[in-house]
């Protein structure tokens, strides 16, 4: 039997008898999210079809509603029985940017995050960066469902990831690889069970800073805080974007970590932010791209929104989250215990926020404020010692930094942006082959603190959660 998936182009699968739509597709190399693991609970993979599929049970129609009635399944739960059609989503994006980083011929430099992925590649003396979804969402929105579920498929995990590579970016098989991602990524990249990770007190099986088979790993510091980390703060730290003596260093992606630098000392710790700062997780969430809500502000006593490329808004990203949720606030929609005034408050006809969504981004400022506070701390200084916040990935790019500080996501302080700096990193070793080595020296000075042995993090994580 065959799977047939029409989108912009058609293509085609043999599929087994009871698989279902989700391994199927994956097959195609098309994902879709999955934050509830593949558990039918979210609906966040539901697609349209048509053709020999199970009968869906009473969870399903519950999740989908009246969408079932016109055709919609979810993909974790439909079962295949004979020949299927599905039709297109918009999930298999990619978008390619020119960058005038220069990189030698016959290297891919990946930053490979939880939720999206970037591969540099020079093709013709221009440097593009390639950026699209990582297609292991469907295995779970955050490292802890991928580390679970790569219990059962480790070999398809990696697979995919390699086949988007391939399929997307030009020459990558033959291509040198240098990897830069969090210590799960790079685990199940090469194919090593991240098992440990899921469970006290989560030690790595390894922490790379090595070159095999033409793939270079950047060297992690421990189970949560990994490659990309050390990657982005070598790379500010060697090109002295960062020169102040404290100085915090935040990467703000599906998992949070920082580091807390002072005086040559360098302490770190991961926080588990969960994917909404990444617009996943959310009911109207999406990446900062085109049509997202990035900020909102009253005019003439009316709600505007500032969407990317200027167009209609098709959802809300993680800048548009904190912008709305300060807005709230300073509106008293949204109390500081964060109970909003409705289940659901629309911000455009059709994108709105919901009282879960709020729950998701409160427990992620909690955990992130949380994080600091405990190595300040440890590092004997307080919060006003620190010179200045950088912040590290595309999430601080359309940040609005006076609404992070005013909901209490950011301490009330400079704050700089460093873009993608993990792919940065991996670029200079790609510039200078002498560079790597610097980078796992690096490596060994930066200390890791494991949150959940500090006695203080659950008083400062409950302090944390109110929007102050
Ligand atoms: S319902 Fe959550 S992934 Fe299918």
């Amino acid at each position: 039997m065959k799977l047939t998936y029409v989108s912009e182009s058609t293509s085609f699968c043999d599929v087994k008898d009871g698989e279902s739509i989700a391994d199927a597709l994956l097959k195609l190399g098309v994902s879709h999210d999955a934050p509830c693991g593949g558990n039918g609970k979210c609906g966040k993979c539901r697609v349209l079809c048509e053709g020999e599929v199970s009968v869906p049970d009473d969870e399903e129609k519950n999740v989908l509603g009246k969408l079932i009635n016109d055709g919609y399944r979810l993909a974790c739960k439909a079962k295949i029985c004979g020949d299927v059609t599905v039709y297109g989503k918009t999930d298999d994006d990619c978008t390619v940017q020119n960058s005038d980083l220069a990189i030698p011929d016959g290297v891919v430099c990946v930053d490979l995050g939880t939720t999206y992925i970037t591969a540099a590649k020079n093709c013709d003396g221009i440097t593009r960066f390639y950026t699209f979804k990582n297609p292991q969402s469907v295995y779970g929105a955050d490292v802890i469902s991928r580390v679970s579920s790569s219990e059962d498929h480790l070999d398809e995990m990696s697979a995919c990831v390699k086949k988007r590579l391939c399929d997307l970016v030009p020459d990558f098989e033959k291509s040198k690889k240098i990897i830069s991602a969090n210590t799960v990524m790079q685990l199940i990249y090469d194919k090593k069970s991240p098992a440990s990770l899921g469970y006290y007190p989560y030690e790595s099986p390894d922490l790379f800073g090595y070159e095999k088979d033409g793939i270079t790993y950047m060297p992690c510091i421990g189970g949560f805080v990994g490659g990309d980390v050390v990657s982005g703060l070598f790379y500010a730290l060697y090109t002295g974007k960062i020169t102040e003596k404290t100085a915090l260093y935040i990467d703000i992606g599906t998992n949070g970590e920082t580091v807390l630098i002072h005086n040559g000392r360098m302490l770190s710790c991961a926080m588990a932010a969960g994917p909404c700062f990444e617009g996943a997780g959310l009911e109207c969430g999406m990446r900062a791209q085109k049509g997202a809500v990035s900020a909102v502000k009253e005019e003439n006593g009316k709600l505007s929104v500032s969407v990317i490329g200027d167009t209609k808004a098709t959802g809300i990203c993680g800048s548009g989250i904190v912008s709305i949720i300060s807005h709230f606030l300073k509106t008293g929609k949204l109390s500081v215990s964060g109970l909003l005034e409705k289940e659901k408050v629309f911000i455009t006809d059709d994108v709105y926020i919901t009282r879960k969504d709020i729950r998701s981004l409160q427990g992620a400022k909690a955990a992130i404020g949380a994080g600091i506070s405990v190595l300040c701390k440890r590092m004997g200084i307080v919060k006003s010692d620190i010179d200045a916040v950088y912040i590290a990935g595309t999430f601080g790019e359309y940040l609005d930094k006076e609404a992070a500080v005013s909901i209490g996501l950011l301490p009330d302080l400079e704050c700089k942006t460093l873009g993608n700096c993990s792919l940065f990193g991996a670029c200079l070793c790609a510039q200078d082959e002498s560079v790597f080595d610097k980078i796992c020296t690096f490596a060994r000075k930066i200390e890791y603190i494991e949150l959940s042995d500090d006695d203080e993090f659950t008083d400062e994580y409950i302090n944390a959660s109110f929007f102050e």
